[in-house]
């Protein structure tokens, strides 16, 4: 990273506390696109303080080549490539191979990466074991939380993260293993038996065949359904530095194994702030019931002391349009017309709803946007994907990008393990005082 290509007088910040002849000079560092950074690392050393930024809103917790976002234009690439352009044109598995190793694969790099994923969806059997400690009333993400994690038993002798080969084939058995464990908590769940991977499918085909198919009956891939699929897939794989991104990133950051970081990444993405958003959409949409009764929930929205937030909009980088949003929307669409669904009243309520927000106030002075979560429900609701799977999907194809940057952040020499600090405001050094001395 080079704060000056021209050779010019590197730019600084000088911080200086009031009241002290204390001050200190902090490089400025550029990156290729988007905002400079201030390189604080020595300013404790140098003044005796922290920065203080709770929720990171802007902090740059390290140094990425894989997605750039910028929030304001509403712009997301995937190692350069406009998030647009590769939902029309490509589909998960180059996107996969495009975040792992940063350039588009040529034909016959892209066909090793597609069989040498295929050749691992398979899961020890053993750990269709592990699904039987479950009740069968569990939430998917509990389960592949769990399930997730314990993929290390079955490699504990193939985790030595500094190797580059054990570290490729851990991404491997990631990115082609959630797949079917994510399918088999959803069988688990209905008590159907679980599919075994099919090596002939694409990925979003072997997905929604492991999901759909059951032994009694012969099953064929729903061309417009698979396509849907791995868009969607495609749209969720990679988003910078989110609250589950971090979260695999600082467990990564202490030496873990990466099943243990995709599985607190699992656990972060949970939340109904992050990942789990797109569930509380539906359930949104449902309590509301009827267009007619949109006003009075955006009301409620506006009511502080109401604590109601408008699912699926808002976000934390975009100050427009999310753009996987636009696309989800056109998708919704597409994928309910080639289904004969005339009219699905829940994309009609989103509409509406993103309509009267949109020429709100509230909303307008917040910029706050429909979301990747806001309609991308409405379309796995129309593929027959159950609510309680929707988090999970999205667990399935941010797995490839939390593989990423874990694989970035440990090959970068410069990494360290994360340790933030905090300004304390609890009680000041005291003695101890025996209990029949208290009260
Ligand atoms: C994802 O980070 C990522 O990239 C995440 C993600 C990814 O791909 O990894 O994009 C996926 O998580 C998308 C976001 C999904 N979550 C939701 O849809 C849940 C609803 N959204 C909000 O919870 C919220 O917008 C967040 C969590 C997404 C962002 O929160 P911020 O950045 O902390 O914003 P904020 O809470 O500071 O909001 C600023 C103002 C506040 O009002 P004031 O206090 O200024 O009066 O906007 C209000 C908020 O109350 N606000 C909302 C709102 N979101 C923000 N008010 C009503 N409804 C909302 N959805």
């Amino acid at each position: 990273m080079s704060s000056s290509a021209t050779g010019a007088a590197k730019p600084t910040v000088t911080v200086t506390l009031d009241g002290s002849n204390r001050s200190t000079r902090l490089p400025v560092l550029s990156g290729s696109i988007g905002p400079d950074v201030v390189d604080i690392r020595k300013l404790y050393g140098d003044l005796g303080v922290f920065t203080f930024d709770p929720g990171y809103g802007a902090t740059a917790s390290c140094e990425s080549k894989i997605t750039y976002i910028d929030g304001d234009a509403g712009v997301l690439l995937y190692r350069g490539y406009p998030i647009e352009q590769l939902a029309e044109q490509s589909d998960f598995i180059e996107v996969s191979y495009l975040l792992m190793y940063g350039d588009l694969p040529t034909p016959s790099q892209l066909e090793a990466f597609r069989k040498g994923v295929t050749y691992h969806t398979m899961v020890h059997e053993q750990l269709r074991r592990f699904f039987d400690g479950f009740r069968r009333d569990a939430h998917p993400m509990a389960v592949i939380c769990g399930v997730v994690g314990a993929l290390a038993a079955f490699y504990h002798d193939n985790l030595d993260i500094n190797d580059p080969h054990q570290r490729e084939i851990a991404a491997y058995r990631l990115i082609a293993k959630i797949p079917t464990i994510a399918a088999w908590a959803y069988k688990y769940s209905i008590g159907q038996p679980f599919m075994y991977p099919r090596n002939d499918l694409s990925y979003a085909e072997n997905f929604l065949y492991m999901l759909n198919a059951v032994p009694s009956e012969s099953w064929k891939p729903n061309p417009i359904l698979s396509r849907a699929m791995d868009r969607i897939l495609v749209l969720h794989a990679d988003h910078e530095q989110n609250a589950s991104t971090s979260t695999v990133r600082l467990a990564g950051s202490t030496g873990a194994n990466p099943f243990a970081c995709v599985a607190a990444g699992i656990a972060a993405l949970w939340g109904p702030a992050h990942g789990g958003a797109n569930e509380a959409v539906l359930k949104m949409l449902g309590e509301i019931g009827s267009p007619e009764n949109i006003p009075q929930f955006i009301s409620e929205v506006k009511d502080k002391n109401s604590h109601t937030k408008l699912m699926g909009f808002g976000h934390r980088v975009y100050k427009n349009f999310d753009p996987r949003a636009k696309i989800m929307k056109e998708t919704c669409h597409e994928v309910l017309a080639e289904l004969g669904i005339k009219d699905e009243p829940l994309l009609d309520m989103a509409m509406e709803m993103e309509r009267i927000a949109l020429s709100d106030d509230y909303f307008i002075q917040r910029k706050l946007y429909p979301n990747v979560d806001f309609y991308s429900g409405i379309i796995l609701k129309a593929m027959g994907i159950p609510t309680s799977m929707f988090t999970v999907l999205f667990a399935v194809a941010r797995t490839v990008g939390w593989v990423s940057q874990w694989k970035e952040m440990i090959e970068d020499p410069s990494q360290r393990i994360g340790r933030p600090r905090q300004i304390y405001t609890g009680a000041t050094q005291r003695d101890y005082v025996p209990v029949d001395r208290r009260g």
